[in-house]
């Protein structure tokens, strides 16, 4: 062996850390390091792991997250907790020290201690740090006393059985990719009550409940002063002031779950199977724009789902900080004191929440203009139609801050702002900035912190360095070969997926993989809804439904943008979709394979698998999947081909509603005009609507939902139509009482949602709260 190679092996074995097994125990007198990832405790079962996770480039958090499935750190890992989200730390020499005092201490670079738990004592009983398995990271003495525990300071997520109590609250986090604390609170209020709240630069307000409902009006209580509010194991979230709602997936228990206020300000409940991707399984707020603060002042939030959110500065306002909305808007233009002459900018649908001066009733726009003018703060004026016990007049709202501005088609009211004669907003019109929220955050931390040179023995550290650097010569020349070979072997691939969504698993492939997946489009196991579908098995084994379009006239670019809003829609209702497939002229989508086949397939099969409850379940799911495309899309997202055949059944008869979204990958542009020239759908399932040339809206949906339910209840394909909802009423009732009321339920819902007036229908959301409250 020559003189090299031992400095080799010398070098890896001073430098190497000793492989440590997974700790789950940090002693007394004991740290973990930041330079080592290995470094870490784990849970008895290594559901969580608390360590170092790195932030971006050289700088770390100490923090929690889940390990199973295994993650990669900086990458796809849910973190739940972090001990310094505000002051990061060096990727050198930061430790996390468990004190001889027993007090546990982060230290940046082994120079500044960025955070302490504070349990130093005089007690002679030892301590030690350890990690449940529910993910609360504890600190306890010999005696089995807790001194300290993370579930009793949380962060932006509240986990199963970690109770949120008067003391604690969650904070979101800044930004996509950005821990560091954010705008937005979530706690019990004075008055007892959870709420929201907006804590902006200059301003804060709470947005839910709506603050325009009365306490009362929002189903909350303000008479337990206890404050707590827990998740359980079966996905049951309980609070002391009357705030009760269940995950979608309710009831089991070996299921990942948390409860994250999200740096967009939604609450979010989120579940995962050990294996899979997190899924919404409950969120507070359905319409993104009514987050306070999201756009800063002076600018209006607008929502579609294929954009998602979108920000936008008034006319005569430039947007004052471009890489971050929440500062908002400035004027462009100087307002000289008193001078000055002014006008009104008209807007439809824009409405901003707050900052009245006050409420005038009964004013023209003349009137309501003069009511501004005579104030030289305001900034402009909703202007509202009313009908109020037959009398029908306007409501004026001069406002002194234009904040909470959004834009949606739902809103009735009209928006004046207020500038300067001499500004021209005509030639200012193309500057209008438009840009998402959601842009790629730039993942780099400076650390503003000087660190002094440390004073090791700078004369072993040289020796040590120079045997390495003699041994590594060798070692690089070796690691160079092999790394040729490899990549050599490897490149051939790897330009081609340029399109993966790593973090979602949402992927672009070739056709010739979906050739071969399908054993060229072999087994046909579906055909309709524009196109014909096969059953495939990816190279990774996962087994897949392939959709072939037929009509490919669409263009590459508008089909990417609506398969990526697709793609996007995340609810375990709804049928998940693994990727596309845009190749020359090919279109075809991915999607998981379905066990069961179509609720179509198991009601004309003669085995007859489903019992009631199994169907009551289906009506739910399908009711859910169905108001979460209404509710999140804002109606964008209507589906317009609700039947049988595309509600899909998996391994435990959930349902999962499919194909929607597809009318726009089919003929895109007619559904943007503001009614369909084209009747879609299927007869029998269709609403009257189509027929009387009306509007089409969400309501649609919801009378073809009605007859799928009636076709569930009377066993009777929906082709007769009108007489099927005549049968429903006289369908006999055998079997137990509990199962007479439930299909009592189902036959009541789905009677009002087959109404021939479509606003006497319920919406989806109504269907599935009035499904779940007879569920019980
Ligand atoms: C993280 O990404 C890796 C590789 O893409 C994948 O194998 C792993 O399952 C992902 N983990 C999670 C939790 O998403
Ligand atoms: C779920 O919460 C509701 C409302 O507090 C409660 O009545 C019910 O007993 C809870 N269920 C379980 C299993 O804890
Ligand atoms: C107040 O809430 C707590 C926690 O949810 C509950 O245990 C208690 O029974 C409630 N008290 C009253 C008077 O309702
Ligand atoms: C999840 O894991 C189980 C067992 O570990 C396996 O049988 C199952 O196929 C996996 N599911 C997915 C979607 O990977
Ligand atoms: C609204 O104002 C008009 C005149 O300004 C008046 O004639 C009318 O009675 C008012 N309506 C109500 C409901 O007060
Ligand atoms: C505003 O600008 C347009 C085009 O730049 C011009 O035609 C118009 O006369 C201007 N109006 C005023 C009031 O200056
Ligand atoms: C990220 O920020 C760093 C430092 O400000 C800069 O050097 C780098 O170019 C940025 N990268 C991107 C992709 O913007
Ligand atoms: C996160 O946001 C804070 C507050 O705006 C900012 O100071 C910090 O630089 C951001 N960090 C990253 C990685 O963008």
């Amino acid at each position: 062996m020559d003189s090299l190679s031992l400095s080799l092996i010398l070098c890896l074995v001073l430098l190497t850390p000793l492989p440590s097994s997974a700790r789950q125990t940090l002693n007394q007198g004991s740290s973990l390091s930041a330079e080592n990832p290995d470094d870490v405790i784990v849970s008895p079962e290594g559901t969580f792991t608390a360590g170092f996770y790195p932030l971006g480039t050289n700088a770390y958090a100490f923090a929690i997250w889940f390990s199973q499935p295994t993650c990669f750190l900086g990458h796809n890992c849910t973190l739940v907790w972090m001990a310094n989200r505000d002051h990061p730390v060096n990727g050198r020499r930061s430790k996390l020290l468990l004190e001889n005092t027993g007090d546990l201490v982060l230290t940046d670079a082994a120079q500044f201690n960025v955070w302490t738990t504070g349990t130093a004592t005089e007690s002679k009983l030892t301590t030690y740090l350890q990690l449940a398995e529910s993910g609360n990271l504890f600190l306890r003495d010999s005696e089995g006393t807790i001194l300290w525990q993370s579930f009793d300071s949380p962060t932006d997520t509240l986990l199963p059985q970690q109770p949120l109590s008067r003391l604690t609250q969650l904070v979101s986090s800044r930004g996509k990719g950005n821990y560091s604390s954010g705008f937005y609170r979530f706690f019990f209020d004075y008055d007892n009550v959870l709420r929201i709240l907006f804590d902006g630069h200059e301003t804060s307000s709470d947005y839910w409940p709506y603050p325009w409902l009365s306490s009362w009006d929002a189903d909350r209580s303000t008479y337990n002063s206890s404050r707590l509010a827990m998740i359980n194991l079966f996905g049951n979230f309980s609070s002391s002031d009357n705030l009760n709602f269940r995950s979608a997936d309710y009831g089991r228990s070996r299921i990942q779950r948390r409860l994250s206020l999200d740096y967009d300000g939604n609450l979010r409940m989120y579940s995962r199977e050990r294996n899979e991707t997190w899924v919404v399984s409950w969120q507070a707020i359905s319409q993104p724009c009514r987050i306070h603060g999201i756009c800063g002042e002076n600018s209006l939030c607008s929502y579609a789902p294929n954009t998602g959110r979108i920000c936008s500065c008034l006319e005569g306002y430039k947007q004052r900080d471009p890489s971050d909305w929440s500062y908002g808007c400035e004027p462009e233009f100087n307002v000289l004191p008193d001078s000055t002459d002014f006008t009104f900018i008209h807007l439809r649908h824009v409405e901003f929440f707050g900052d009245d001066f006050r409420l005038f009733s009964n004013k023209t726009i003349k009137e309501c203009e003069a009511e501004c003018l005579q104030r030289v703060n305001c900034k402009g004026f909703q202007h509202n139609f009313r009908n109020h016990n037959g009398f029908q007049f306007h409501d004026c709202y001069p406002k002194a801050q234009l904040r909470n501005g959004q834009q949606t088609s739902s809103f009735d009211g009209d928006f004046y702002v207020k500038v300067p004669k001499s500004y021209n907003t005509s030639d200012k019109k193309t500057e209008h900035l438009q840009r998402t929220l959601d842009c790629p955050q730039n993942n780099t931390i400076l650390l503003k912190r000087s660190y002094v040179k440390s004073q090791e023995n700078e004369i072993v550290k040289f020796m040590l360095w120079f045997a390495c650097a003699l041994g590594g010569l060798e070692f690089i020349s070796i690691f160079l070969v092999w790394l040729f070979f490899y990549r050599a072997s490897h490149d051939k691939n790897a330009s081609r997926d340029g399109y993966v969504f790593a973090a979602t698993g949402f992927k672009r492939f070739t056709f010739d993989e979906l050739k071969k997946a399908t054993r060229n489009f072999h087994e046909e196991i579906g055909r309709g809804g524009g196109g014909t579908v096969y059953k495939g098995t990816l190279s990774d084994g996962r087994v897949i439904a392939v959709k072939r379009l037929n009509d490919s006239n669409q263009g590459e670019a508008e089909f990417l943008a609506e398969v990526n809003t697709i793609g996007k829609l995340n609810h375990m209702n709804l049928i998940e979709m693994w990727g596309f497939c845009a190749d020359k002229k090919n279109r075809l989508l991915v999607y998981e394979y379905m066990e069961h086949g179509s609720l179509a397939d198991m009601l004309s099969s003669a085995s007859n698998e489903l019992d009631w409850q199994k169907k009551y379940d289906i009506a739910l799911g399908t009711a859910r999947g169905l108001a979460y495309l209404h509710d999140e899309c804002l109606e964008w997202e209507l589906h317009c081909d609700v039947k049988p055949q595309n509600i899909l059944l998996d391994t435990a008869y959930n349902p999962k509603v499919s194909d929607f979204g597809l009318s726009k990958l089919l003929d895109r542009g007619k559904l943007y005009n503001s009614s369909f020239s084209k009747i879609r759908g299927t007869r029998g399932y269709m609403a009257p609507e189509w027929v009387l040339n009306q509007p089409i809206t969400s309501k649609v949906d919801v009378y073809s939902y009605g007859i799928v339910v009636l076709e569930m209840v009377t066993g009777q394909s929906s082709i007769r139509g009108i007489q099927l909802v005549d049968r429903a009423d006289e369908e006999p009732m055998s079997k137990s009482n509990h199962e007479k009321q439930k299909m009592e339920v189902l036959v009541r819902v789905a009677l009002d949602c087959v109404q021939e007036d479509r606003d006497a229908r319920p919406t989806m959301t109504q269907v599935v709260e009035r499904l779940l409250d007879s569920s019980q």
